[in-house]
């Protein structure tokens, strides 16, 4: 059967060749062919949005400390290059607008919400998509259903993803009994098998495993027929696919 040809989602840009969840791995996703980017987003002590896998800047900055106890303004002097590759010294840590400036509309923006925090987050996010008006361009995504549930009913409008490490009896099953409209499924892709990928999509959800970097787990996905795949290696993937 011939399948369509997934999209290549950089994971925290392109996380393998540059300091995840820069602007500088941002723009090497795009350079490399992606068609959209994954990120991660924490919220500052005075409700800004940031770009940061971690609760603390400890492992991916100059810095220490929990992210929610910082400002804005402490947090955009930490470099969080240096830790990776002293030739990207100097990256920062974005604010969201900064990747929203950056990248055109019409590509794709994976959002991952990494915490609560005890409800400002959706509300933070919210606003800010609200006055991007990038609504096609993104998807909302978490591990906690709870927060996509809560971010669904709160905005119609947002494309919302399940992200999740559990082998499920039945993947569409679960998305359907959450109530809401459920515009992805982000799977650990060594947790999917066929049936249920095509099963997810039959129902209308796109799949997006996470996080595959290997040849063989390329093909294993492309075979499957996933919609896209999320990378730290999206050049490698693009010539993959080509
Ligand atoms: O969104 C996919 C993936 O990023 C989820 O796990 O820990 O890499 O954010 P993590
Ligand atoms: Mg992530």
């Amino acid at each position: 059967m011939n399948k369509q040809q997934p999209i290549v989602i950089g994971h925290r840009g392109a996380a393998g060749e540059a300091p995840e969840n820069t602007l500088a791995s941002f723009a090497l996703a795009f350079e490399q062919g992606a068609e959209g980017i994954e990120l991660d987003v924490q919220l500052t002590k005075d409700g800004e949005i940031v770009v940061c896998h971690d609760l603390t800047v400890d492992r991916t900055t100059d810095g220490s400390g929990l992210i929610g106890d910082k400002s804005w303004e402490e947090l955009k002097s930490l470099d969080a290059g240096f830790w990776f590759l002293e030739a990207f010294t100097g990256e920062r840590i974005p604010h969201l607008r900064q990747v929203f400036e950056l990248v055109p509309r019409g590509h794709f923006i994976n959002v991952e919400v990494k915490h609560a925090y005890e409800g400002r987050m959706e509300k933070s996010l919210l606003a800010f998509l609200d006055e991007m008006d990038r609504w096609a361009d993104i998807v909302i995504s978490s591990f906690d259903h709870k927060l996509i549930h809560r971010i669904k009913l709160a905005q119609p409008k947002a494309k919302v993803g399940l992200l999740y490490a559990a082998n499920l009896i039945d993947h569409a099953a679960y998305a359907k009994q959450l109530g809401v409209d459920v515009f992805s499924l982000h799977p650990y892709h060594h947790c999917i098998d066929m049936e249920d990928v095509l099963g997810a999509q039959a129902a209308g959800m796109a799949v997006y495993p996470y996080t595959a970097n290997d040849v063989a787990d390329y093909k294993r996905l492309i075979a499957a027929g996933v919609t896209g795949i999320i990378t730290d290696y999206p050049g490698r993937l693009r010539n993959f696919l080509d």
